[in-house]
């Protein structure tokens, strides 16, 4: 199974699931590319490092939403790519996108949606004064965070817990939890009905 990650910054995840790789333990599933629309994000370099061909594509403000998803899509197809694992991915995908690969694309947001959806999930639970957030894993439909939630862990908020603090823990979670998700995809141990997933027993 060939695996794409898309990036646009950081790239903590894609590094936790180029280590899951290097161990062996994606067995049956390969990193094959990483895309990002940012030619300065840190994770193009841990990508050239794993020695993983990488795809830069900035936005065009000429070109629409769905013109750039077009154009990824046949680099997806030329590296006959069967699972899109967004890690920390800045655009929305368009719904032609998105339909094309409904099923076989992943994000990680570090909140338990649907709460505190958007790009500030931790910032925005800390601030609400919740005192339990965590991490969801989950298949990507056309709305913003709303697609069926593969896996869920939570993690409760100390008394004055500082956002660095938070954010530490938060990704901790994200760098043990994603990696089990996409192997549990790669493995065909994953079992959707409607917004139900499933998934199944490590034997
Ligand atoms: C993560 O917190 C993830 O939940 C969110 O974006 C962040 C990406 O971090 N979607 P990194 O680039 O993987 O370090």
């Amino acid at each position: 199974m060939n695996i794409a990650v898309f990036v646009s910054g950081n790239g903590s995840n894609l590094q936790a699931l180029l280590d899951e790789a290097s161990r062996g333990r994606l067995s049956g599933g390969e990193i094959k590319l990483v895309v990002s629309d940012k030619k300065e994000a840190f994770a193009l370099e841990r990508a050239e490092k794993a020695g993983v061909k990488t795809l830069v594509k900035e936005a065009d403000p000429s070109q629409s939403r769905e013109e750039y998803d077009r154009q990824i899509a046949e680099h997806l197809e030329k590296e006959k790519i069967d699972l899109i694992v967004l890690a920390g991915f800045m655009r929305l995908l368009s719904e032609r996108f998105v339909n094309r690969y409904r099923g076989r694309i992943m994000n990680v947001h570090p909140a338990l949606l649907p709460s505190f959806k958007g790009t500030h999930g931790i910032r925005d639970a800390l601030d609400y004064g919740v005192k339990v957030t965590g991490v969801t894993v989950h298949f990507v439909d056309e709305g913003l965070d709303s697609g069926p939630v593969i896996m869920q862990e939570c993690l409760e908020i100390r008394e004055n817990e500082s956002l660095d603090s938070l954010e530490e823990r938060i990704h901790e979670l994200e760098h043990r939890m994603y990696p089990a998700a996409v192997r549990s995809f790669v493995e065909g141990r994953i079992k959707v009905e409607g917004r139900k997933v499933t998934i199944l027993q490590d034997k």
